[in-house]
């Protein structure tokens, strides 16, 4: 497996070539292209570590808006100019007991999906913090589906419509009060049959070398991990919404 850290290297180096290139220059496209690929490989490199990594998180109270707001500000660096990212915090200072960088790689995640669903990269990416209303038919729907399956089904997604749209569950929604955060695009929406399959780990529809189709199942894994659900609205054509749905922090 190459580290992150040799990863890392390669890409200062080549950081410093750039500098001794003239820009535009062929030289530079070839710098550039090293740089990109490097990048893109330090991020599935630790996509893939994520995957694999078997110690306990360290769980601590956290503003689930701030903490989504800063891995928004480290993400929105990587999206194409096209792409119109907002934030809206309803409950900006309701917490959560979570660790903090694996929720925020959980935001990351979904916002990087969000924007590569936008053609060519234009459209609307959203994300809302607020806490669950319990109002929404769609959680009614999804309590009352019950605990999930014991044993290799407990993460299996659960599919339901109504009034024309399909809603799908991963694990159950906490008991008690809890926050969601929701991140939606304008994109290419996915197929119900797709919707069985995106959670799965290697399950990609991007070009090889792209995707490593680990970012859903990290995502599934941490959500759950930490005693929450994840929710998705999608139709082919229609764009996606994936919300994650937490126990809020006691007292
Ligand atoms: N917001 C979305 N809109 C449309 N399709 C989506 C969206 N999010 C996920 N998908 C579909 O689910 C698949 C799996 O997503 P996942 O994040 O697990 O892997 P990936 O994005 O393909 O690769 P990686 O996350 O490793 O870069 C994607 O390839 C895509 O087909
Ligand atoms: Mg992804």
């Amino acid at each position: 497996m190459i580290s992150t850290t040799l990863l890392s290297v390669i890409l200062g180096l080549s950081e410093l070539l750039q500098d001794h290139v003239q820009p535009g220059s062929e030289p530079d496209d070839v710098v550039n292209r090293i740089i990109a690929s490097g990048k893109r490989g330090r991020a599935l490199t630790r996509q893939i570590l994520e995957f694999s990594r078997a110690e306990p998180a360290s769980r601590t109270p956290v503003s689930l808006g701030q903490v989504a707001c800063e891995a928004l500000d480290l993400v929105r660096v990587v999206l194409r100019p096209c792409t119109d990212l907002s934030v809206d915090l309803r409950a900006p200072n309701a917490t959560i007991v979570a660790d903090k960088g694996q929720i925020a790689q959980v935001i990351t995640n979904l916002t990087i999906n969000a924007s590569d669903s936008l053609p060519d990269g234009v459209g609307r990416v959203g994300l809302t913090v607020d806490v669950t209303d319990e109002l929404r038919p769609e959680i009614a729907a999804a309590r009352a589906m019950g605990p999930p399956p014991d044993g290799a089904q407990r993460a299996a997604p659960r599919s339901w419509s109504s009034g024309g749209i399909t809603w799908t569950l991963v694990g159950a929604v906490p008991e008690g009060p809890s926050l969601s955060a929701a991140i939606h695009d304008t994109g290419a929406g996915i197929s119900d049959a797709q919707l069985q399959q995106i959670f799965e780990p290697y399950y990609t529809t991007k070009p090889q070398d792209s995707g490593t189709g680990l970012g859903l199942a990290i995502a599934r894994r941490i959500v759950l991990d930490h005693g929450g659900a994840m929710l998705v609205r999608s139709r082919a054509g229609l764009g996606s919404t994936f919300e994650m749905i937490l126990p809020a922090a006691r007292g």
